[in-house]
């Protein structure tokens, strides 16, 4: 096949700190191909490097034949490159349809053609999801928001697609779809770059895999070649022993007790968190995971219902007084609502602690520990306390979301999508902290869209469908299979 792009002898710094050390990629027409690598190992910054949103780097970048490396972002585009950027990059208070097609809007005499503009974005996210264009982008789960980033990346009609971890909010159905139109994008001699810590999706949709380790090139490998154990040994660069999990069950105390909740879209949701018991809620985008979180971390006001903790009664009105009743909630839209992007680690770490004892003055050295702390316990990769989140990778910004509720001793943990973009060792090490929180009696609710992840870490699982818990499974018979039986409806 003939290669399409090469990027040679790519060196770029931050700070006078290198972080990729000449690192070699070339892509195939028409193919996939992965680029595996730890958190921070540099795999977003080389495709930042390719799009142009870096421009001082060193090193050739040749597209079609042609050096590029001088190129502006938007001349990059128009040569054929899109990516879908791991950080969501929408404008919330657009629609779906003028995110897609911001500053290239079809126009009728001058004026935008806001017909033929939803018309269009309705025709290109057929191939996805439904979805309204004209729906206001803040309405939208950010499952939706993911899938609306997609249908911009092909809206340009690139020859080139590069995908930034676009699975990590999406669960079983929605990858399924994504697969189907990267297969339908190489038969079109389209190539993809597939960036993901799910190395199950790798080696189901990718041709080829470049691995990166700590900003240098490792080896590129025909997917045949590997296993999923050979692209992490690789990836981190000795062997790796499986761990067995351990899956706590709790006691018999009831922590939480989730009475008869219901709103606009949840409907008369019951159950029961016992003390130091991991409960994994699984379901499909939509199915109300979150929006239940929200509710019991008072977020979202329900129209009726109780929550009890510790057998009290008690009325959550806001954070804050989820905070007091030692409610700890790590949300899955860490741009969002879980970190304050412009500040430092430091600052983020004790977020959660100044708020609860309303204390903004707190003491700098205690606050320069516990960031320390948390940055050896996660192994976050960063130069300082100070570095600023904005500029962790994804993967070490989502060590950060969880760790800052580590910190602050919740009782109730509630961790919304946790390794979401988490590499496979850093994975590990979350699900020896979450079980080892769980044997100090803390209670943990874990929602994910992995299956694997719930299957590796409960021991109980609710399903929620369309607003509704569909059943629970105990045990033995927590198996894919009989999740989604529950989540897609089809046992009702
Ligand atoms: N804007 C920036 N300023 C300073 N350092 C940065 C910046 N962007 C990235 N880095 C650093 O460069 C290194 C590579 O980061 P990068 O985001 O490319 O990692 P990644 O492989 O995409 O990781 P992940 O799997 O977590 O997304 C990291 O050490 C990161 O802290
Ligand atoms: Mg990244």
């Amino acid at each position: 096949m003939e290669t399409i792009l090469e990027m040679k002898k790519i060196h770029k710094s931050f700070f006078g700190v290198e972080v990729l050390h000449g690192v070699d990629f070339d892509v195939k027409k028409g193919e996939c191909i992965a680029i595996c690598g730890e958190n921070g190992a540099g795999k977003s910054t080389l495709m930042k490097i390719l799009t142009g949103i870096y421009n001082k780097f060193q090193g050739e970048i040749i597209f079609k034949g042609e050096n590029i490396e001088h190129l502006t972002p938007l001349e990059i585009q128009h040569k054929g490159i899109s990516m879908i950027h791991q950080e969501l990059n929408l404008l919330d208070e657009m629609t779906v349809a003028q995110n897609i097609y911001l500053c290239r809007e079809p126009k009728k005499n001058g004026l935008i053609d806001f017909k033929k503009m939803n018309n269009d974005a309705k025709n290109l996210l057929k191939r996805l999801e439904k979805i309204d264009p004209k729906a206001k982008v803040k309405d939208l789960g950010i499952a939706k928001k993911q899938i609306v980033e997609i249908a911009k990346s092909l809206s340009f009609n690139a020859d080139l697609i590069i995908m930034d971890e676009p699975t990590a909010v999406l669960t079983v159905n929605e990858t399924e779809m994504l697969f189907q139109l990267i297969k339908q994008l190489k038969v079109n001699g389209v190539a993809i770059v597939y960036i993901s810590h799910r190395l199950k999706e790798i080696k189901e949709i990718c041709d080829r895999v470049t691995i990166l380790r700590d900003g240098t090139y490792i080896t590129t490998k025909d997917i045949d070649q590997v296993s999923e154990k050979d692209i992490a040994e690789l990836m981190v660069g000795r062997e790796i022993e499986e761990v067995n999990q351990k899956k706590y069950k709790g006691s018999g105390k009831a922590a939480l007790e989730v009475r008869n909740i219901s709103d606009d879209f949840l409907k008369n949701i019951n159950f029961t968190l016992k003390e130091g018991e991991i409960l994994g809620i699984s379901g499909l985008v939509g199915a109300g995971r979150s929006e239940l979180a929200e509710v019991i971390f008072g977020v979202r006001k329900p129209k009726q219902g109780d929550i009890l903790v510790y057998g009290e009664p008690v009325n959550i009105k806001s954070p804050i007084d989820a905070i007091k009743h030692r409610i700890g909630f790590a949300t899955e839209d860490r741009k969002g609502s879980g970190l304050f992007l412009d500040r430092s680690i430091r600052d983020n770490a004790n977020i959660v602690s100044m708020l609860k004892n309303k204390n903004i003055f707190n003491n700098r050295k205690k606050e320069e520990i516990l960031a320390k702390n948390m940055i050896d316990v996660f192994r976050v990769k960063c130069q300082s306390t100070a570095q600023k989140i904005k500029n962790l990778s994804g993967g070490n910004q989502q060590k950060i979301v969880l760790s800052k509720w580590i910190a602050v001793s919740s009782k109730i943990l509630i961790l919304d999508e946790p390794t979401r973009g988490v590499d496979i060792g850093a994975r590990k090490e979350i699900y020896d902290i979450i079980n080892r929180l769980a044997e100090e009696g803390k209670s943990i609710i874990v929602i994910s869209s992995d299956l694997t992840e719930v299957l590796a870490i409960s021991q109980r699982v609710i399903v929620m469908h369309q607003g509704e818990i569909s059943g629970e499974i105990v045990g033995d018979n927590i198996n894919e299979e009989n999740i989604m039986v529950l989540a897609t409806g089809i046992g009702e």
